[in-house]
Order: C-alpha cells, then structure tokens, then sequence
C-alpha cells in the first residue's frame, strides 16, 4: 500500500462545516492507512513548526484524534461542531518574506505529499502563491459564508450561514409585528449579497439590498424603499423587514459599518421630506420605528446544517481521491448537485484580477432565477 503523508488547514473566516471537512479526509486517509498533518492556525503553523513549537508527531491527526472521555468515548461528534479544531488565520502575514521563509521551510520539514488547503477567495490567493514558490501539491476545498468562490455552485457554510439569518428574520417578525415597526437586518457576505439575497427571500423579507444592484443607497434608492413602505401599509402590512447587505454603500459611496442604521436614518428623514413636500401617503411613515438589526459573528457560527455536513463531507473525501490519483492543485466543486474538481489556476486567476480591480470575484447575477424570484415575488431590490 502507498503510505501518504498529508496536511490539513483551514485557513480565513471560520464558517460552519469545517469540522465536518477535517472529520472526513481523517477517516478516509486513516482506513487508506495514511497519515494526515493538521496544521494549527493556517500557514502560520508552518512557521511555528519551522520555530520549533510542534513537531510532525504532535500534529498528527490520524494518531491523536479526538477522543472524548468517559461514556462518550468512541463518539464521533467532529461534523456536528462549528468552528475549526484546527483554529483558522484571517490575518497572516505571508507577503513579507521571512514569514513566508518560515512557512516554506516548515512545510517542508513536515515532508508532506500534498496539501488540503481549506479556504475563501483571500486564503486561496495567498496559499496559491505559496504552494507556486514551494512547489507545493495542493487540494483546494472552498469554504465561506459568502459563497463568493468562482466556479462552484455552493462553498461549505453558506447554507448553514442562509438558514441562520433566515431564522433570524422569522424571528423579528413577530417583534416588528407587534410594534408595527420596520426592522433592517444587516447581513455578512462582505461584497457579495448571495446571502442577503437567499435568506431575505426564505426569510419573507419586503426589501432586499445587495451590492450587485444597488451599490450605493442613493436618494433614488432611498425613495424606493419608502414607495414599498407606503404601498405595504396601504395593503394593511404595518411592519416590514428590509435585509441588507454589508457591502452596500452610503449615499457618498462609502463603505459604511453601521449601513443598517444608516438607511433607518435616511427612510426617516426622505419620509418625513415626502410629508413635508405634501404627499400624505408619506406622513404615515413618519411615526413608523425603525430599528436595525446587525446579526454579525452569528452567522458565521452556528452548528452546521445537514447539508454542510454532506457537502464538507463530499468535498473532503473528493479531496482525498484526487490526492490518491495523484491529480494535484485542484480546487474540489459542487456544479449541478455533483462533486467535480477542477484546475486552480483558472480561478486564482480571476479571483487576482477582482482583488486588483476592487471587484467580487462571484457576484450575485443579476439576471439570474434568484434575483428574478424575488422580484416576481413583489421584494423591491433597489432598483431604479
Ligand atoms: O468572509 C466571511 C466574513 O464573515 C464576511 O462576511 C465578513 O465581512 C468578514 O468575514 C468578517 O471578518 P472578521 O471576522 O475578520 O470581522
């Protein structure tokens, strides 16, 4: 039998499902009689192996496990926690050479085959560069909760993170319903709005806002969503949600922390204008509250859904079959309900030129069924 040697890491934001991707290429490895490296902290736990704070023996995984005690021994219970046991690194430092020195020469005294480097698009760039200069084999699996990685339908997380925030919108409901208020629930995804956009349509929101249609809350924007509001409450609705996403913009184009707190603001003063202007439809609006909502860290968090569970689980074993056939630096895909794979190059290659150009790298497609959905649904996107 070929004895491989590989690594694991997990590497930027932590997301739901990563447990459940590591569970599944150790026990795969394991019965291949392998033996698999967990790499703490990202890349920055090759510079401690290169320092001399772990040796090969004290990360490997397929001998320590991660055994319970007591009447739970024996208890798989790995893929049903968030977070990494690994630890993961949003913010490493392998541009500056002695770090990356340090990264290179641990790698290289753990003597491994090949890498399974667990990532978004930011990680991916960075180990890319890496794993050229080492001459690294890689595997790439995608993870986040933006699901903004080109070239796969889905990244492990993001129906756990959709299903988070629209729990989290069920919930407001009623409070909104009871006070009559507007509720504005602001939603990660940094510059993608896959999951403002899903969780807003599941979750039954009036309004969704997301950076690939409205950039930037302009007063023509703004005017839109009061338009919805007044035509909500002359339908009987008095109270709303509206979902936005974090990469929406202010008026002035700027990215703003607290934009939920910035619409409040500006639904209120643009209704109590309209009033003012004799257009008394807006003068309902006027005593309308408005609160916002940040849900933040939340949904990054949660116990993985079963289907991240699955897809972190295909995605890992798929991990291991390429390594097993010697098909390296590959980055593992969910396309049409299918695992695939394909070459990561390609990919890195757009995600490079978006990070230059201050673009996502997979936005939501505007004319895609999404978008359509929600607009047959009556949601007001933002649009113009
Ligand atoms: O990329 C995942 C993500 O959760 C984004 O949605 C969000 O903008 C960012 O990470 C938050 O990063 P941090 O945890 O460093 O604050």
């Amino acid at each position: 039998m070929d004895i491989k040697r590989i690594g694991i890491l997990t590497s930027g934001g932590d997301c739901p499902g990563l447990n459940a991707i590591i569970r599944s290429v150790v026990k795969a490895s394991a019965l291949k009689g392998w033996e698999v490296y967990g790499i703490p902290y990202g890349t920055d736990g090759f510079v401690e192996v290169a320092h001399g704070k772990y040796q090969a023996e004290d990360l490997l995984l397929t001998k320590h496990g991660y055994a319970l005690p007591g009447m739970l021994k024996g208890l798989d219970v790995l893929q049903f926690l968030s977070g990494s046991v690994l630890g993961s690194l949003s913010k490493g430092h392998p541009e500056q050479p002695d770090i990356a020195a340090a990264i290179l020469k641990g790698y290289a005294m753990l003597d491994i085959e090949a890498l399974i480097v667990v990532g978004g698009d930011g990680s991916l760039d960075i180990i890319y560069d890496l794993a050229t200069k080492g001459n690294w084999h890689i595997i790439a699996i995608p993870k986040t909760i933006d699901n903004d990685v080109p070239f796969t339908d889905l990244a492990v997380g993001f129906s756990t993170a959709v299903d988070i925030v629209t729990q989290a919108l069920y919930d407001l409901t009623f409070t909104a319903a009871s006070h009559e208020r507007i509720i504005i629930v602001q939603v990660m995804g940094r510059d993608a709005g896959h999951l403002t956009l899903h969780a807003g349509i599941a979750g039954g929101a009036d309004i969704i806002l997301i950076p690939e249609i409205t950039p930037c809350l302009t007063p023509e924007v703004i005017r839109g969503c009061c338009d919805q509001l007044v035509n909500l409450r002359q339908s009987g609705r008095h109270f709303a949600l509206i979902v936005i996403s974090e990469g929406v913009h202010d008026q002035n184009e700027q990215k703003n922390k607290y934009i939920a707190d910035y619409l409040a603001e500006k639904i209120s003063q643009t209704s109590q204008h309209l009033c003012e202007i004799k257009d008394p439809s807006f003068c309902d609006l006027i005593d309308l509250d408005i609160r916002a909502t940040t849900l933040g860290h939340l949904q990054r968090s949660g116990t993985p859904l079963s289907f991240d569970r699955l897809l972190a689980t295909v995605f890992g074993i798929k991990a291991v079959e390429l390594i097993e056939q010697g098909i390296y630096d590959q980055v593992v895909i969910w396309r049409n309900g299918q695992v695939e794979h394909t070459d990561l190059q390609p990919i890195i290659g757009i995600i490079k030129k978006c990070h230059q150009e201050n673009r996502c790298a997979f936005p939501v497609d505007k004319d895609g069924f999404m978008v359509k959905t929600a607009k047959s649904l009556g949601i007001y996107l933002g649009e113009v």
